[in-house]
């Protein structure tokens, strides 16, 4: 479909760019975007996946690429750049990264392993967010961290550290913007484990509780639609009583980072499944 045809179809301007569709969570976000009325282009490496959700109608286009490619880079900003030409108002969802099993001593990774965490979970989103501004992209852009970055749990130790880095950048970002006044939503999304099936992170942590999947995309949603415009990071957090809470929380006065003991209660969402 030509972006006209796409533009006539719907009666929402709105676009997500959504990075890492083809995923557990990718495919179930993009149904419930679809849902709400917006227009969702998915990214991944995985052609024949986006062609399948194309044809599915689960997104309406799509840019085949790796985001840790300089070239690829480009030729996502540049189709990111082809829509906001069009008069599109673009939001940027980053919901790529990797988990490696967890073996119990950081010694057990190695350096090969731990530098394509890097790449993939923090430096390919970074380098894909300078692309944009340097084209003048300045666009509302949500970040998928995880609640990992504030915890020492049994997972893998670069997982933790690479999304706790993401989660910095963030709060960082947001501070460039003030300082360049810069007028646009950042949004961390700080999720405990997601329940997607077969498919996903989550799917890795068999004996962890988990937020199912639809009910963290709805809310995920929500967010997006506006809805506590006074946070700019969410933790959902799995209580001991199996609980799932939403709390929001804003960079730190003091250290400029987002403090998981500065979070405040938003609501409960839901009970964890396995
Ligand atoms: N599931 C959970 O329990 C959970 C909890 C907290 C946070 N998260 C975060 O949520 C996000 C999605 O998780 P998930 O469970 O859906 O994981 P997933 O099923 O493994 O999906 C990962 C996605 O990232 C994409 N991706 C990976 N490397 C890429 C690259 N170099 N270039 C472009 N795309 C790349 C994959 O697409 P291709 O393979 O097609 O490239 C895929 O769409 C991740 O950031 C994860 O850290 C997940």
């Amino acid at each position: 479909m030509k972006l006209d045809e796409i533009m006539m179809n719907e009666e929402k301007k709105e676009v997500i760019i959504l990075l890492g569709a083809t995923g557990g969570v990718g495919k179930l976000l993009a149904e419930e975007l679809k849902k709400n009325g917006y227009i969702v282009v998915g990214n991944g490496r995985k052609e024949d996946v986006l062609i399948k959700m194309k044809n599915e109608g689960k997104i309406d286009d799509y840019v085949v690429g790796d985001l840790t490619k300089d070239e690829d880079r480009k030729k996502i900003v540049g189709k990111i750049k082809e829509y906001v030409n069009k008069g599109y108002k673009v939001t940027v969802f980053y919901n790529i990264g990797i988990l490696y099993d967890y073996r119990g001593d950081i010694s057990k990774y190695n350096i090969e392993e731990i530098r394509k965490a890097w790449e993939t979970n923090v430096e390919s989103i970074i380098a894909t967010d300078i692309e944009l501004l340097r084209n003048n992209l300045i666009l509302d852009t949500i970040y998928m961290v995880s609640i990992s970055a504030y915890y020492v749990e049994k997972v893998d130790p670069i997982y933790e550290i690479t999304k706790a880095a993401l989660d910095r950048y963030v709060a960082r970002l947001k501070y460039d913007d003030e300082v360049n006044n810069r007028k646009r939503r950042l949004i961390a999304l700080s999720p405990d484990t997601i329940k997607t099936g077969e498919e996903g992170m989550g799917s890795k942590l068999k004996e962890y509780p988990k937020i199912p999947g639809e009910i963290f995309v709805k809310k995920v949603v929500e967010i997006i639609n506006g809805k506590y415009k006074e946070y700019s990071g969410f933790i959902f957090e799995i209580g001991e009583d199996n609980r799932i809470r939403l709390y929001g929380m804003n960079p730190s006065k003091i250290t400029n980072a987002f403090e998981y003991l500065e979070k405040e209660f938003i609501e409960e969402i839901g009970e964890a499944v396995y």
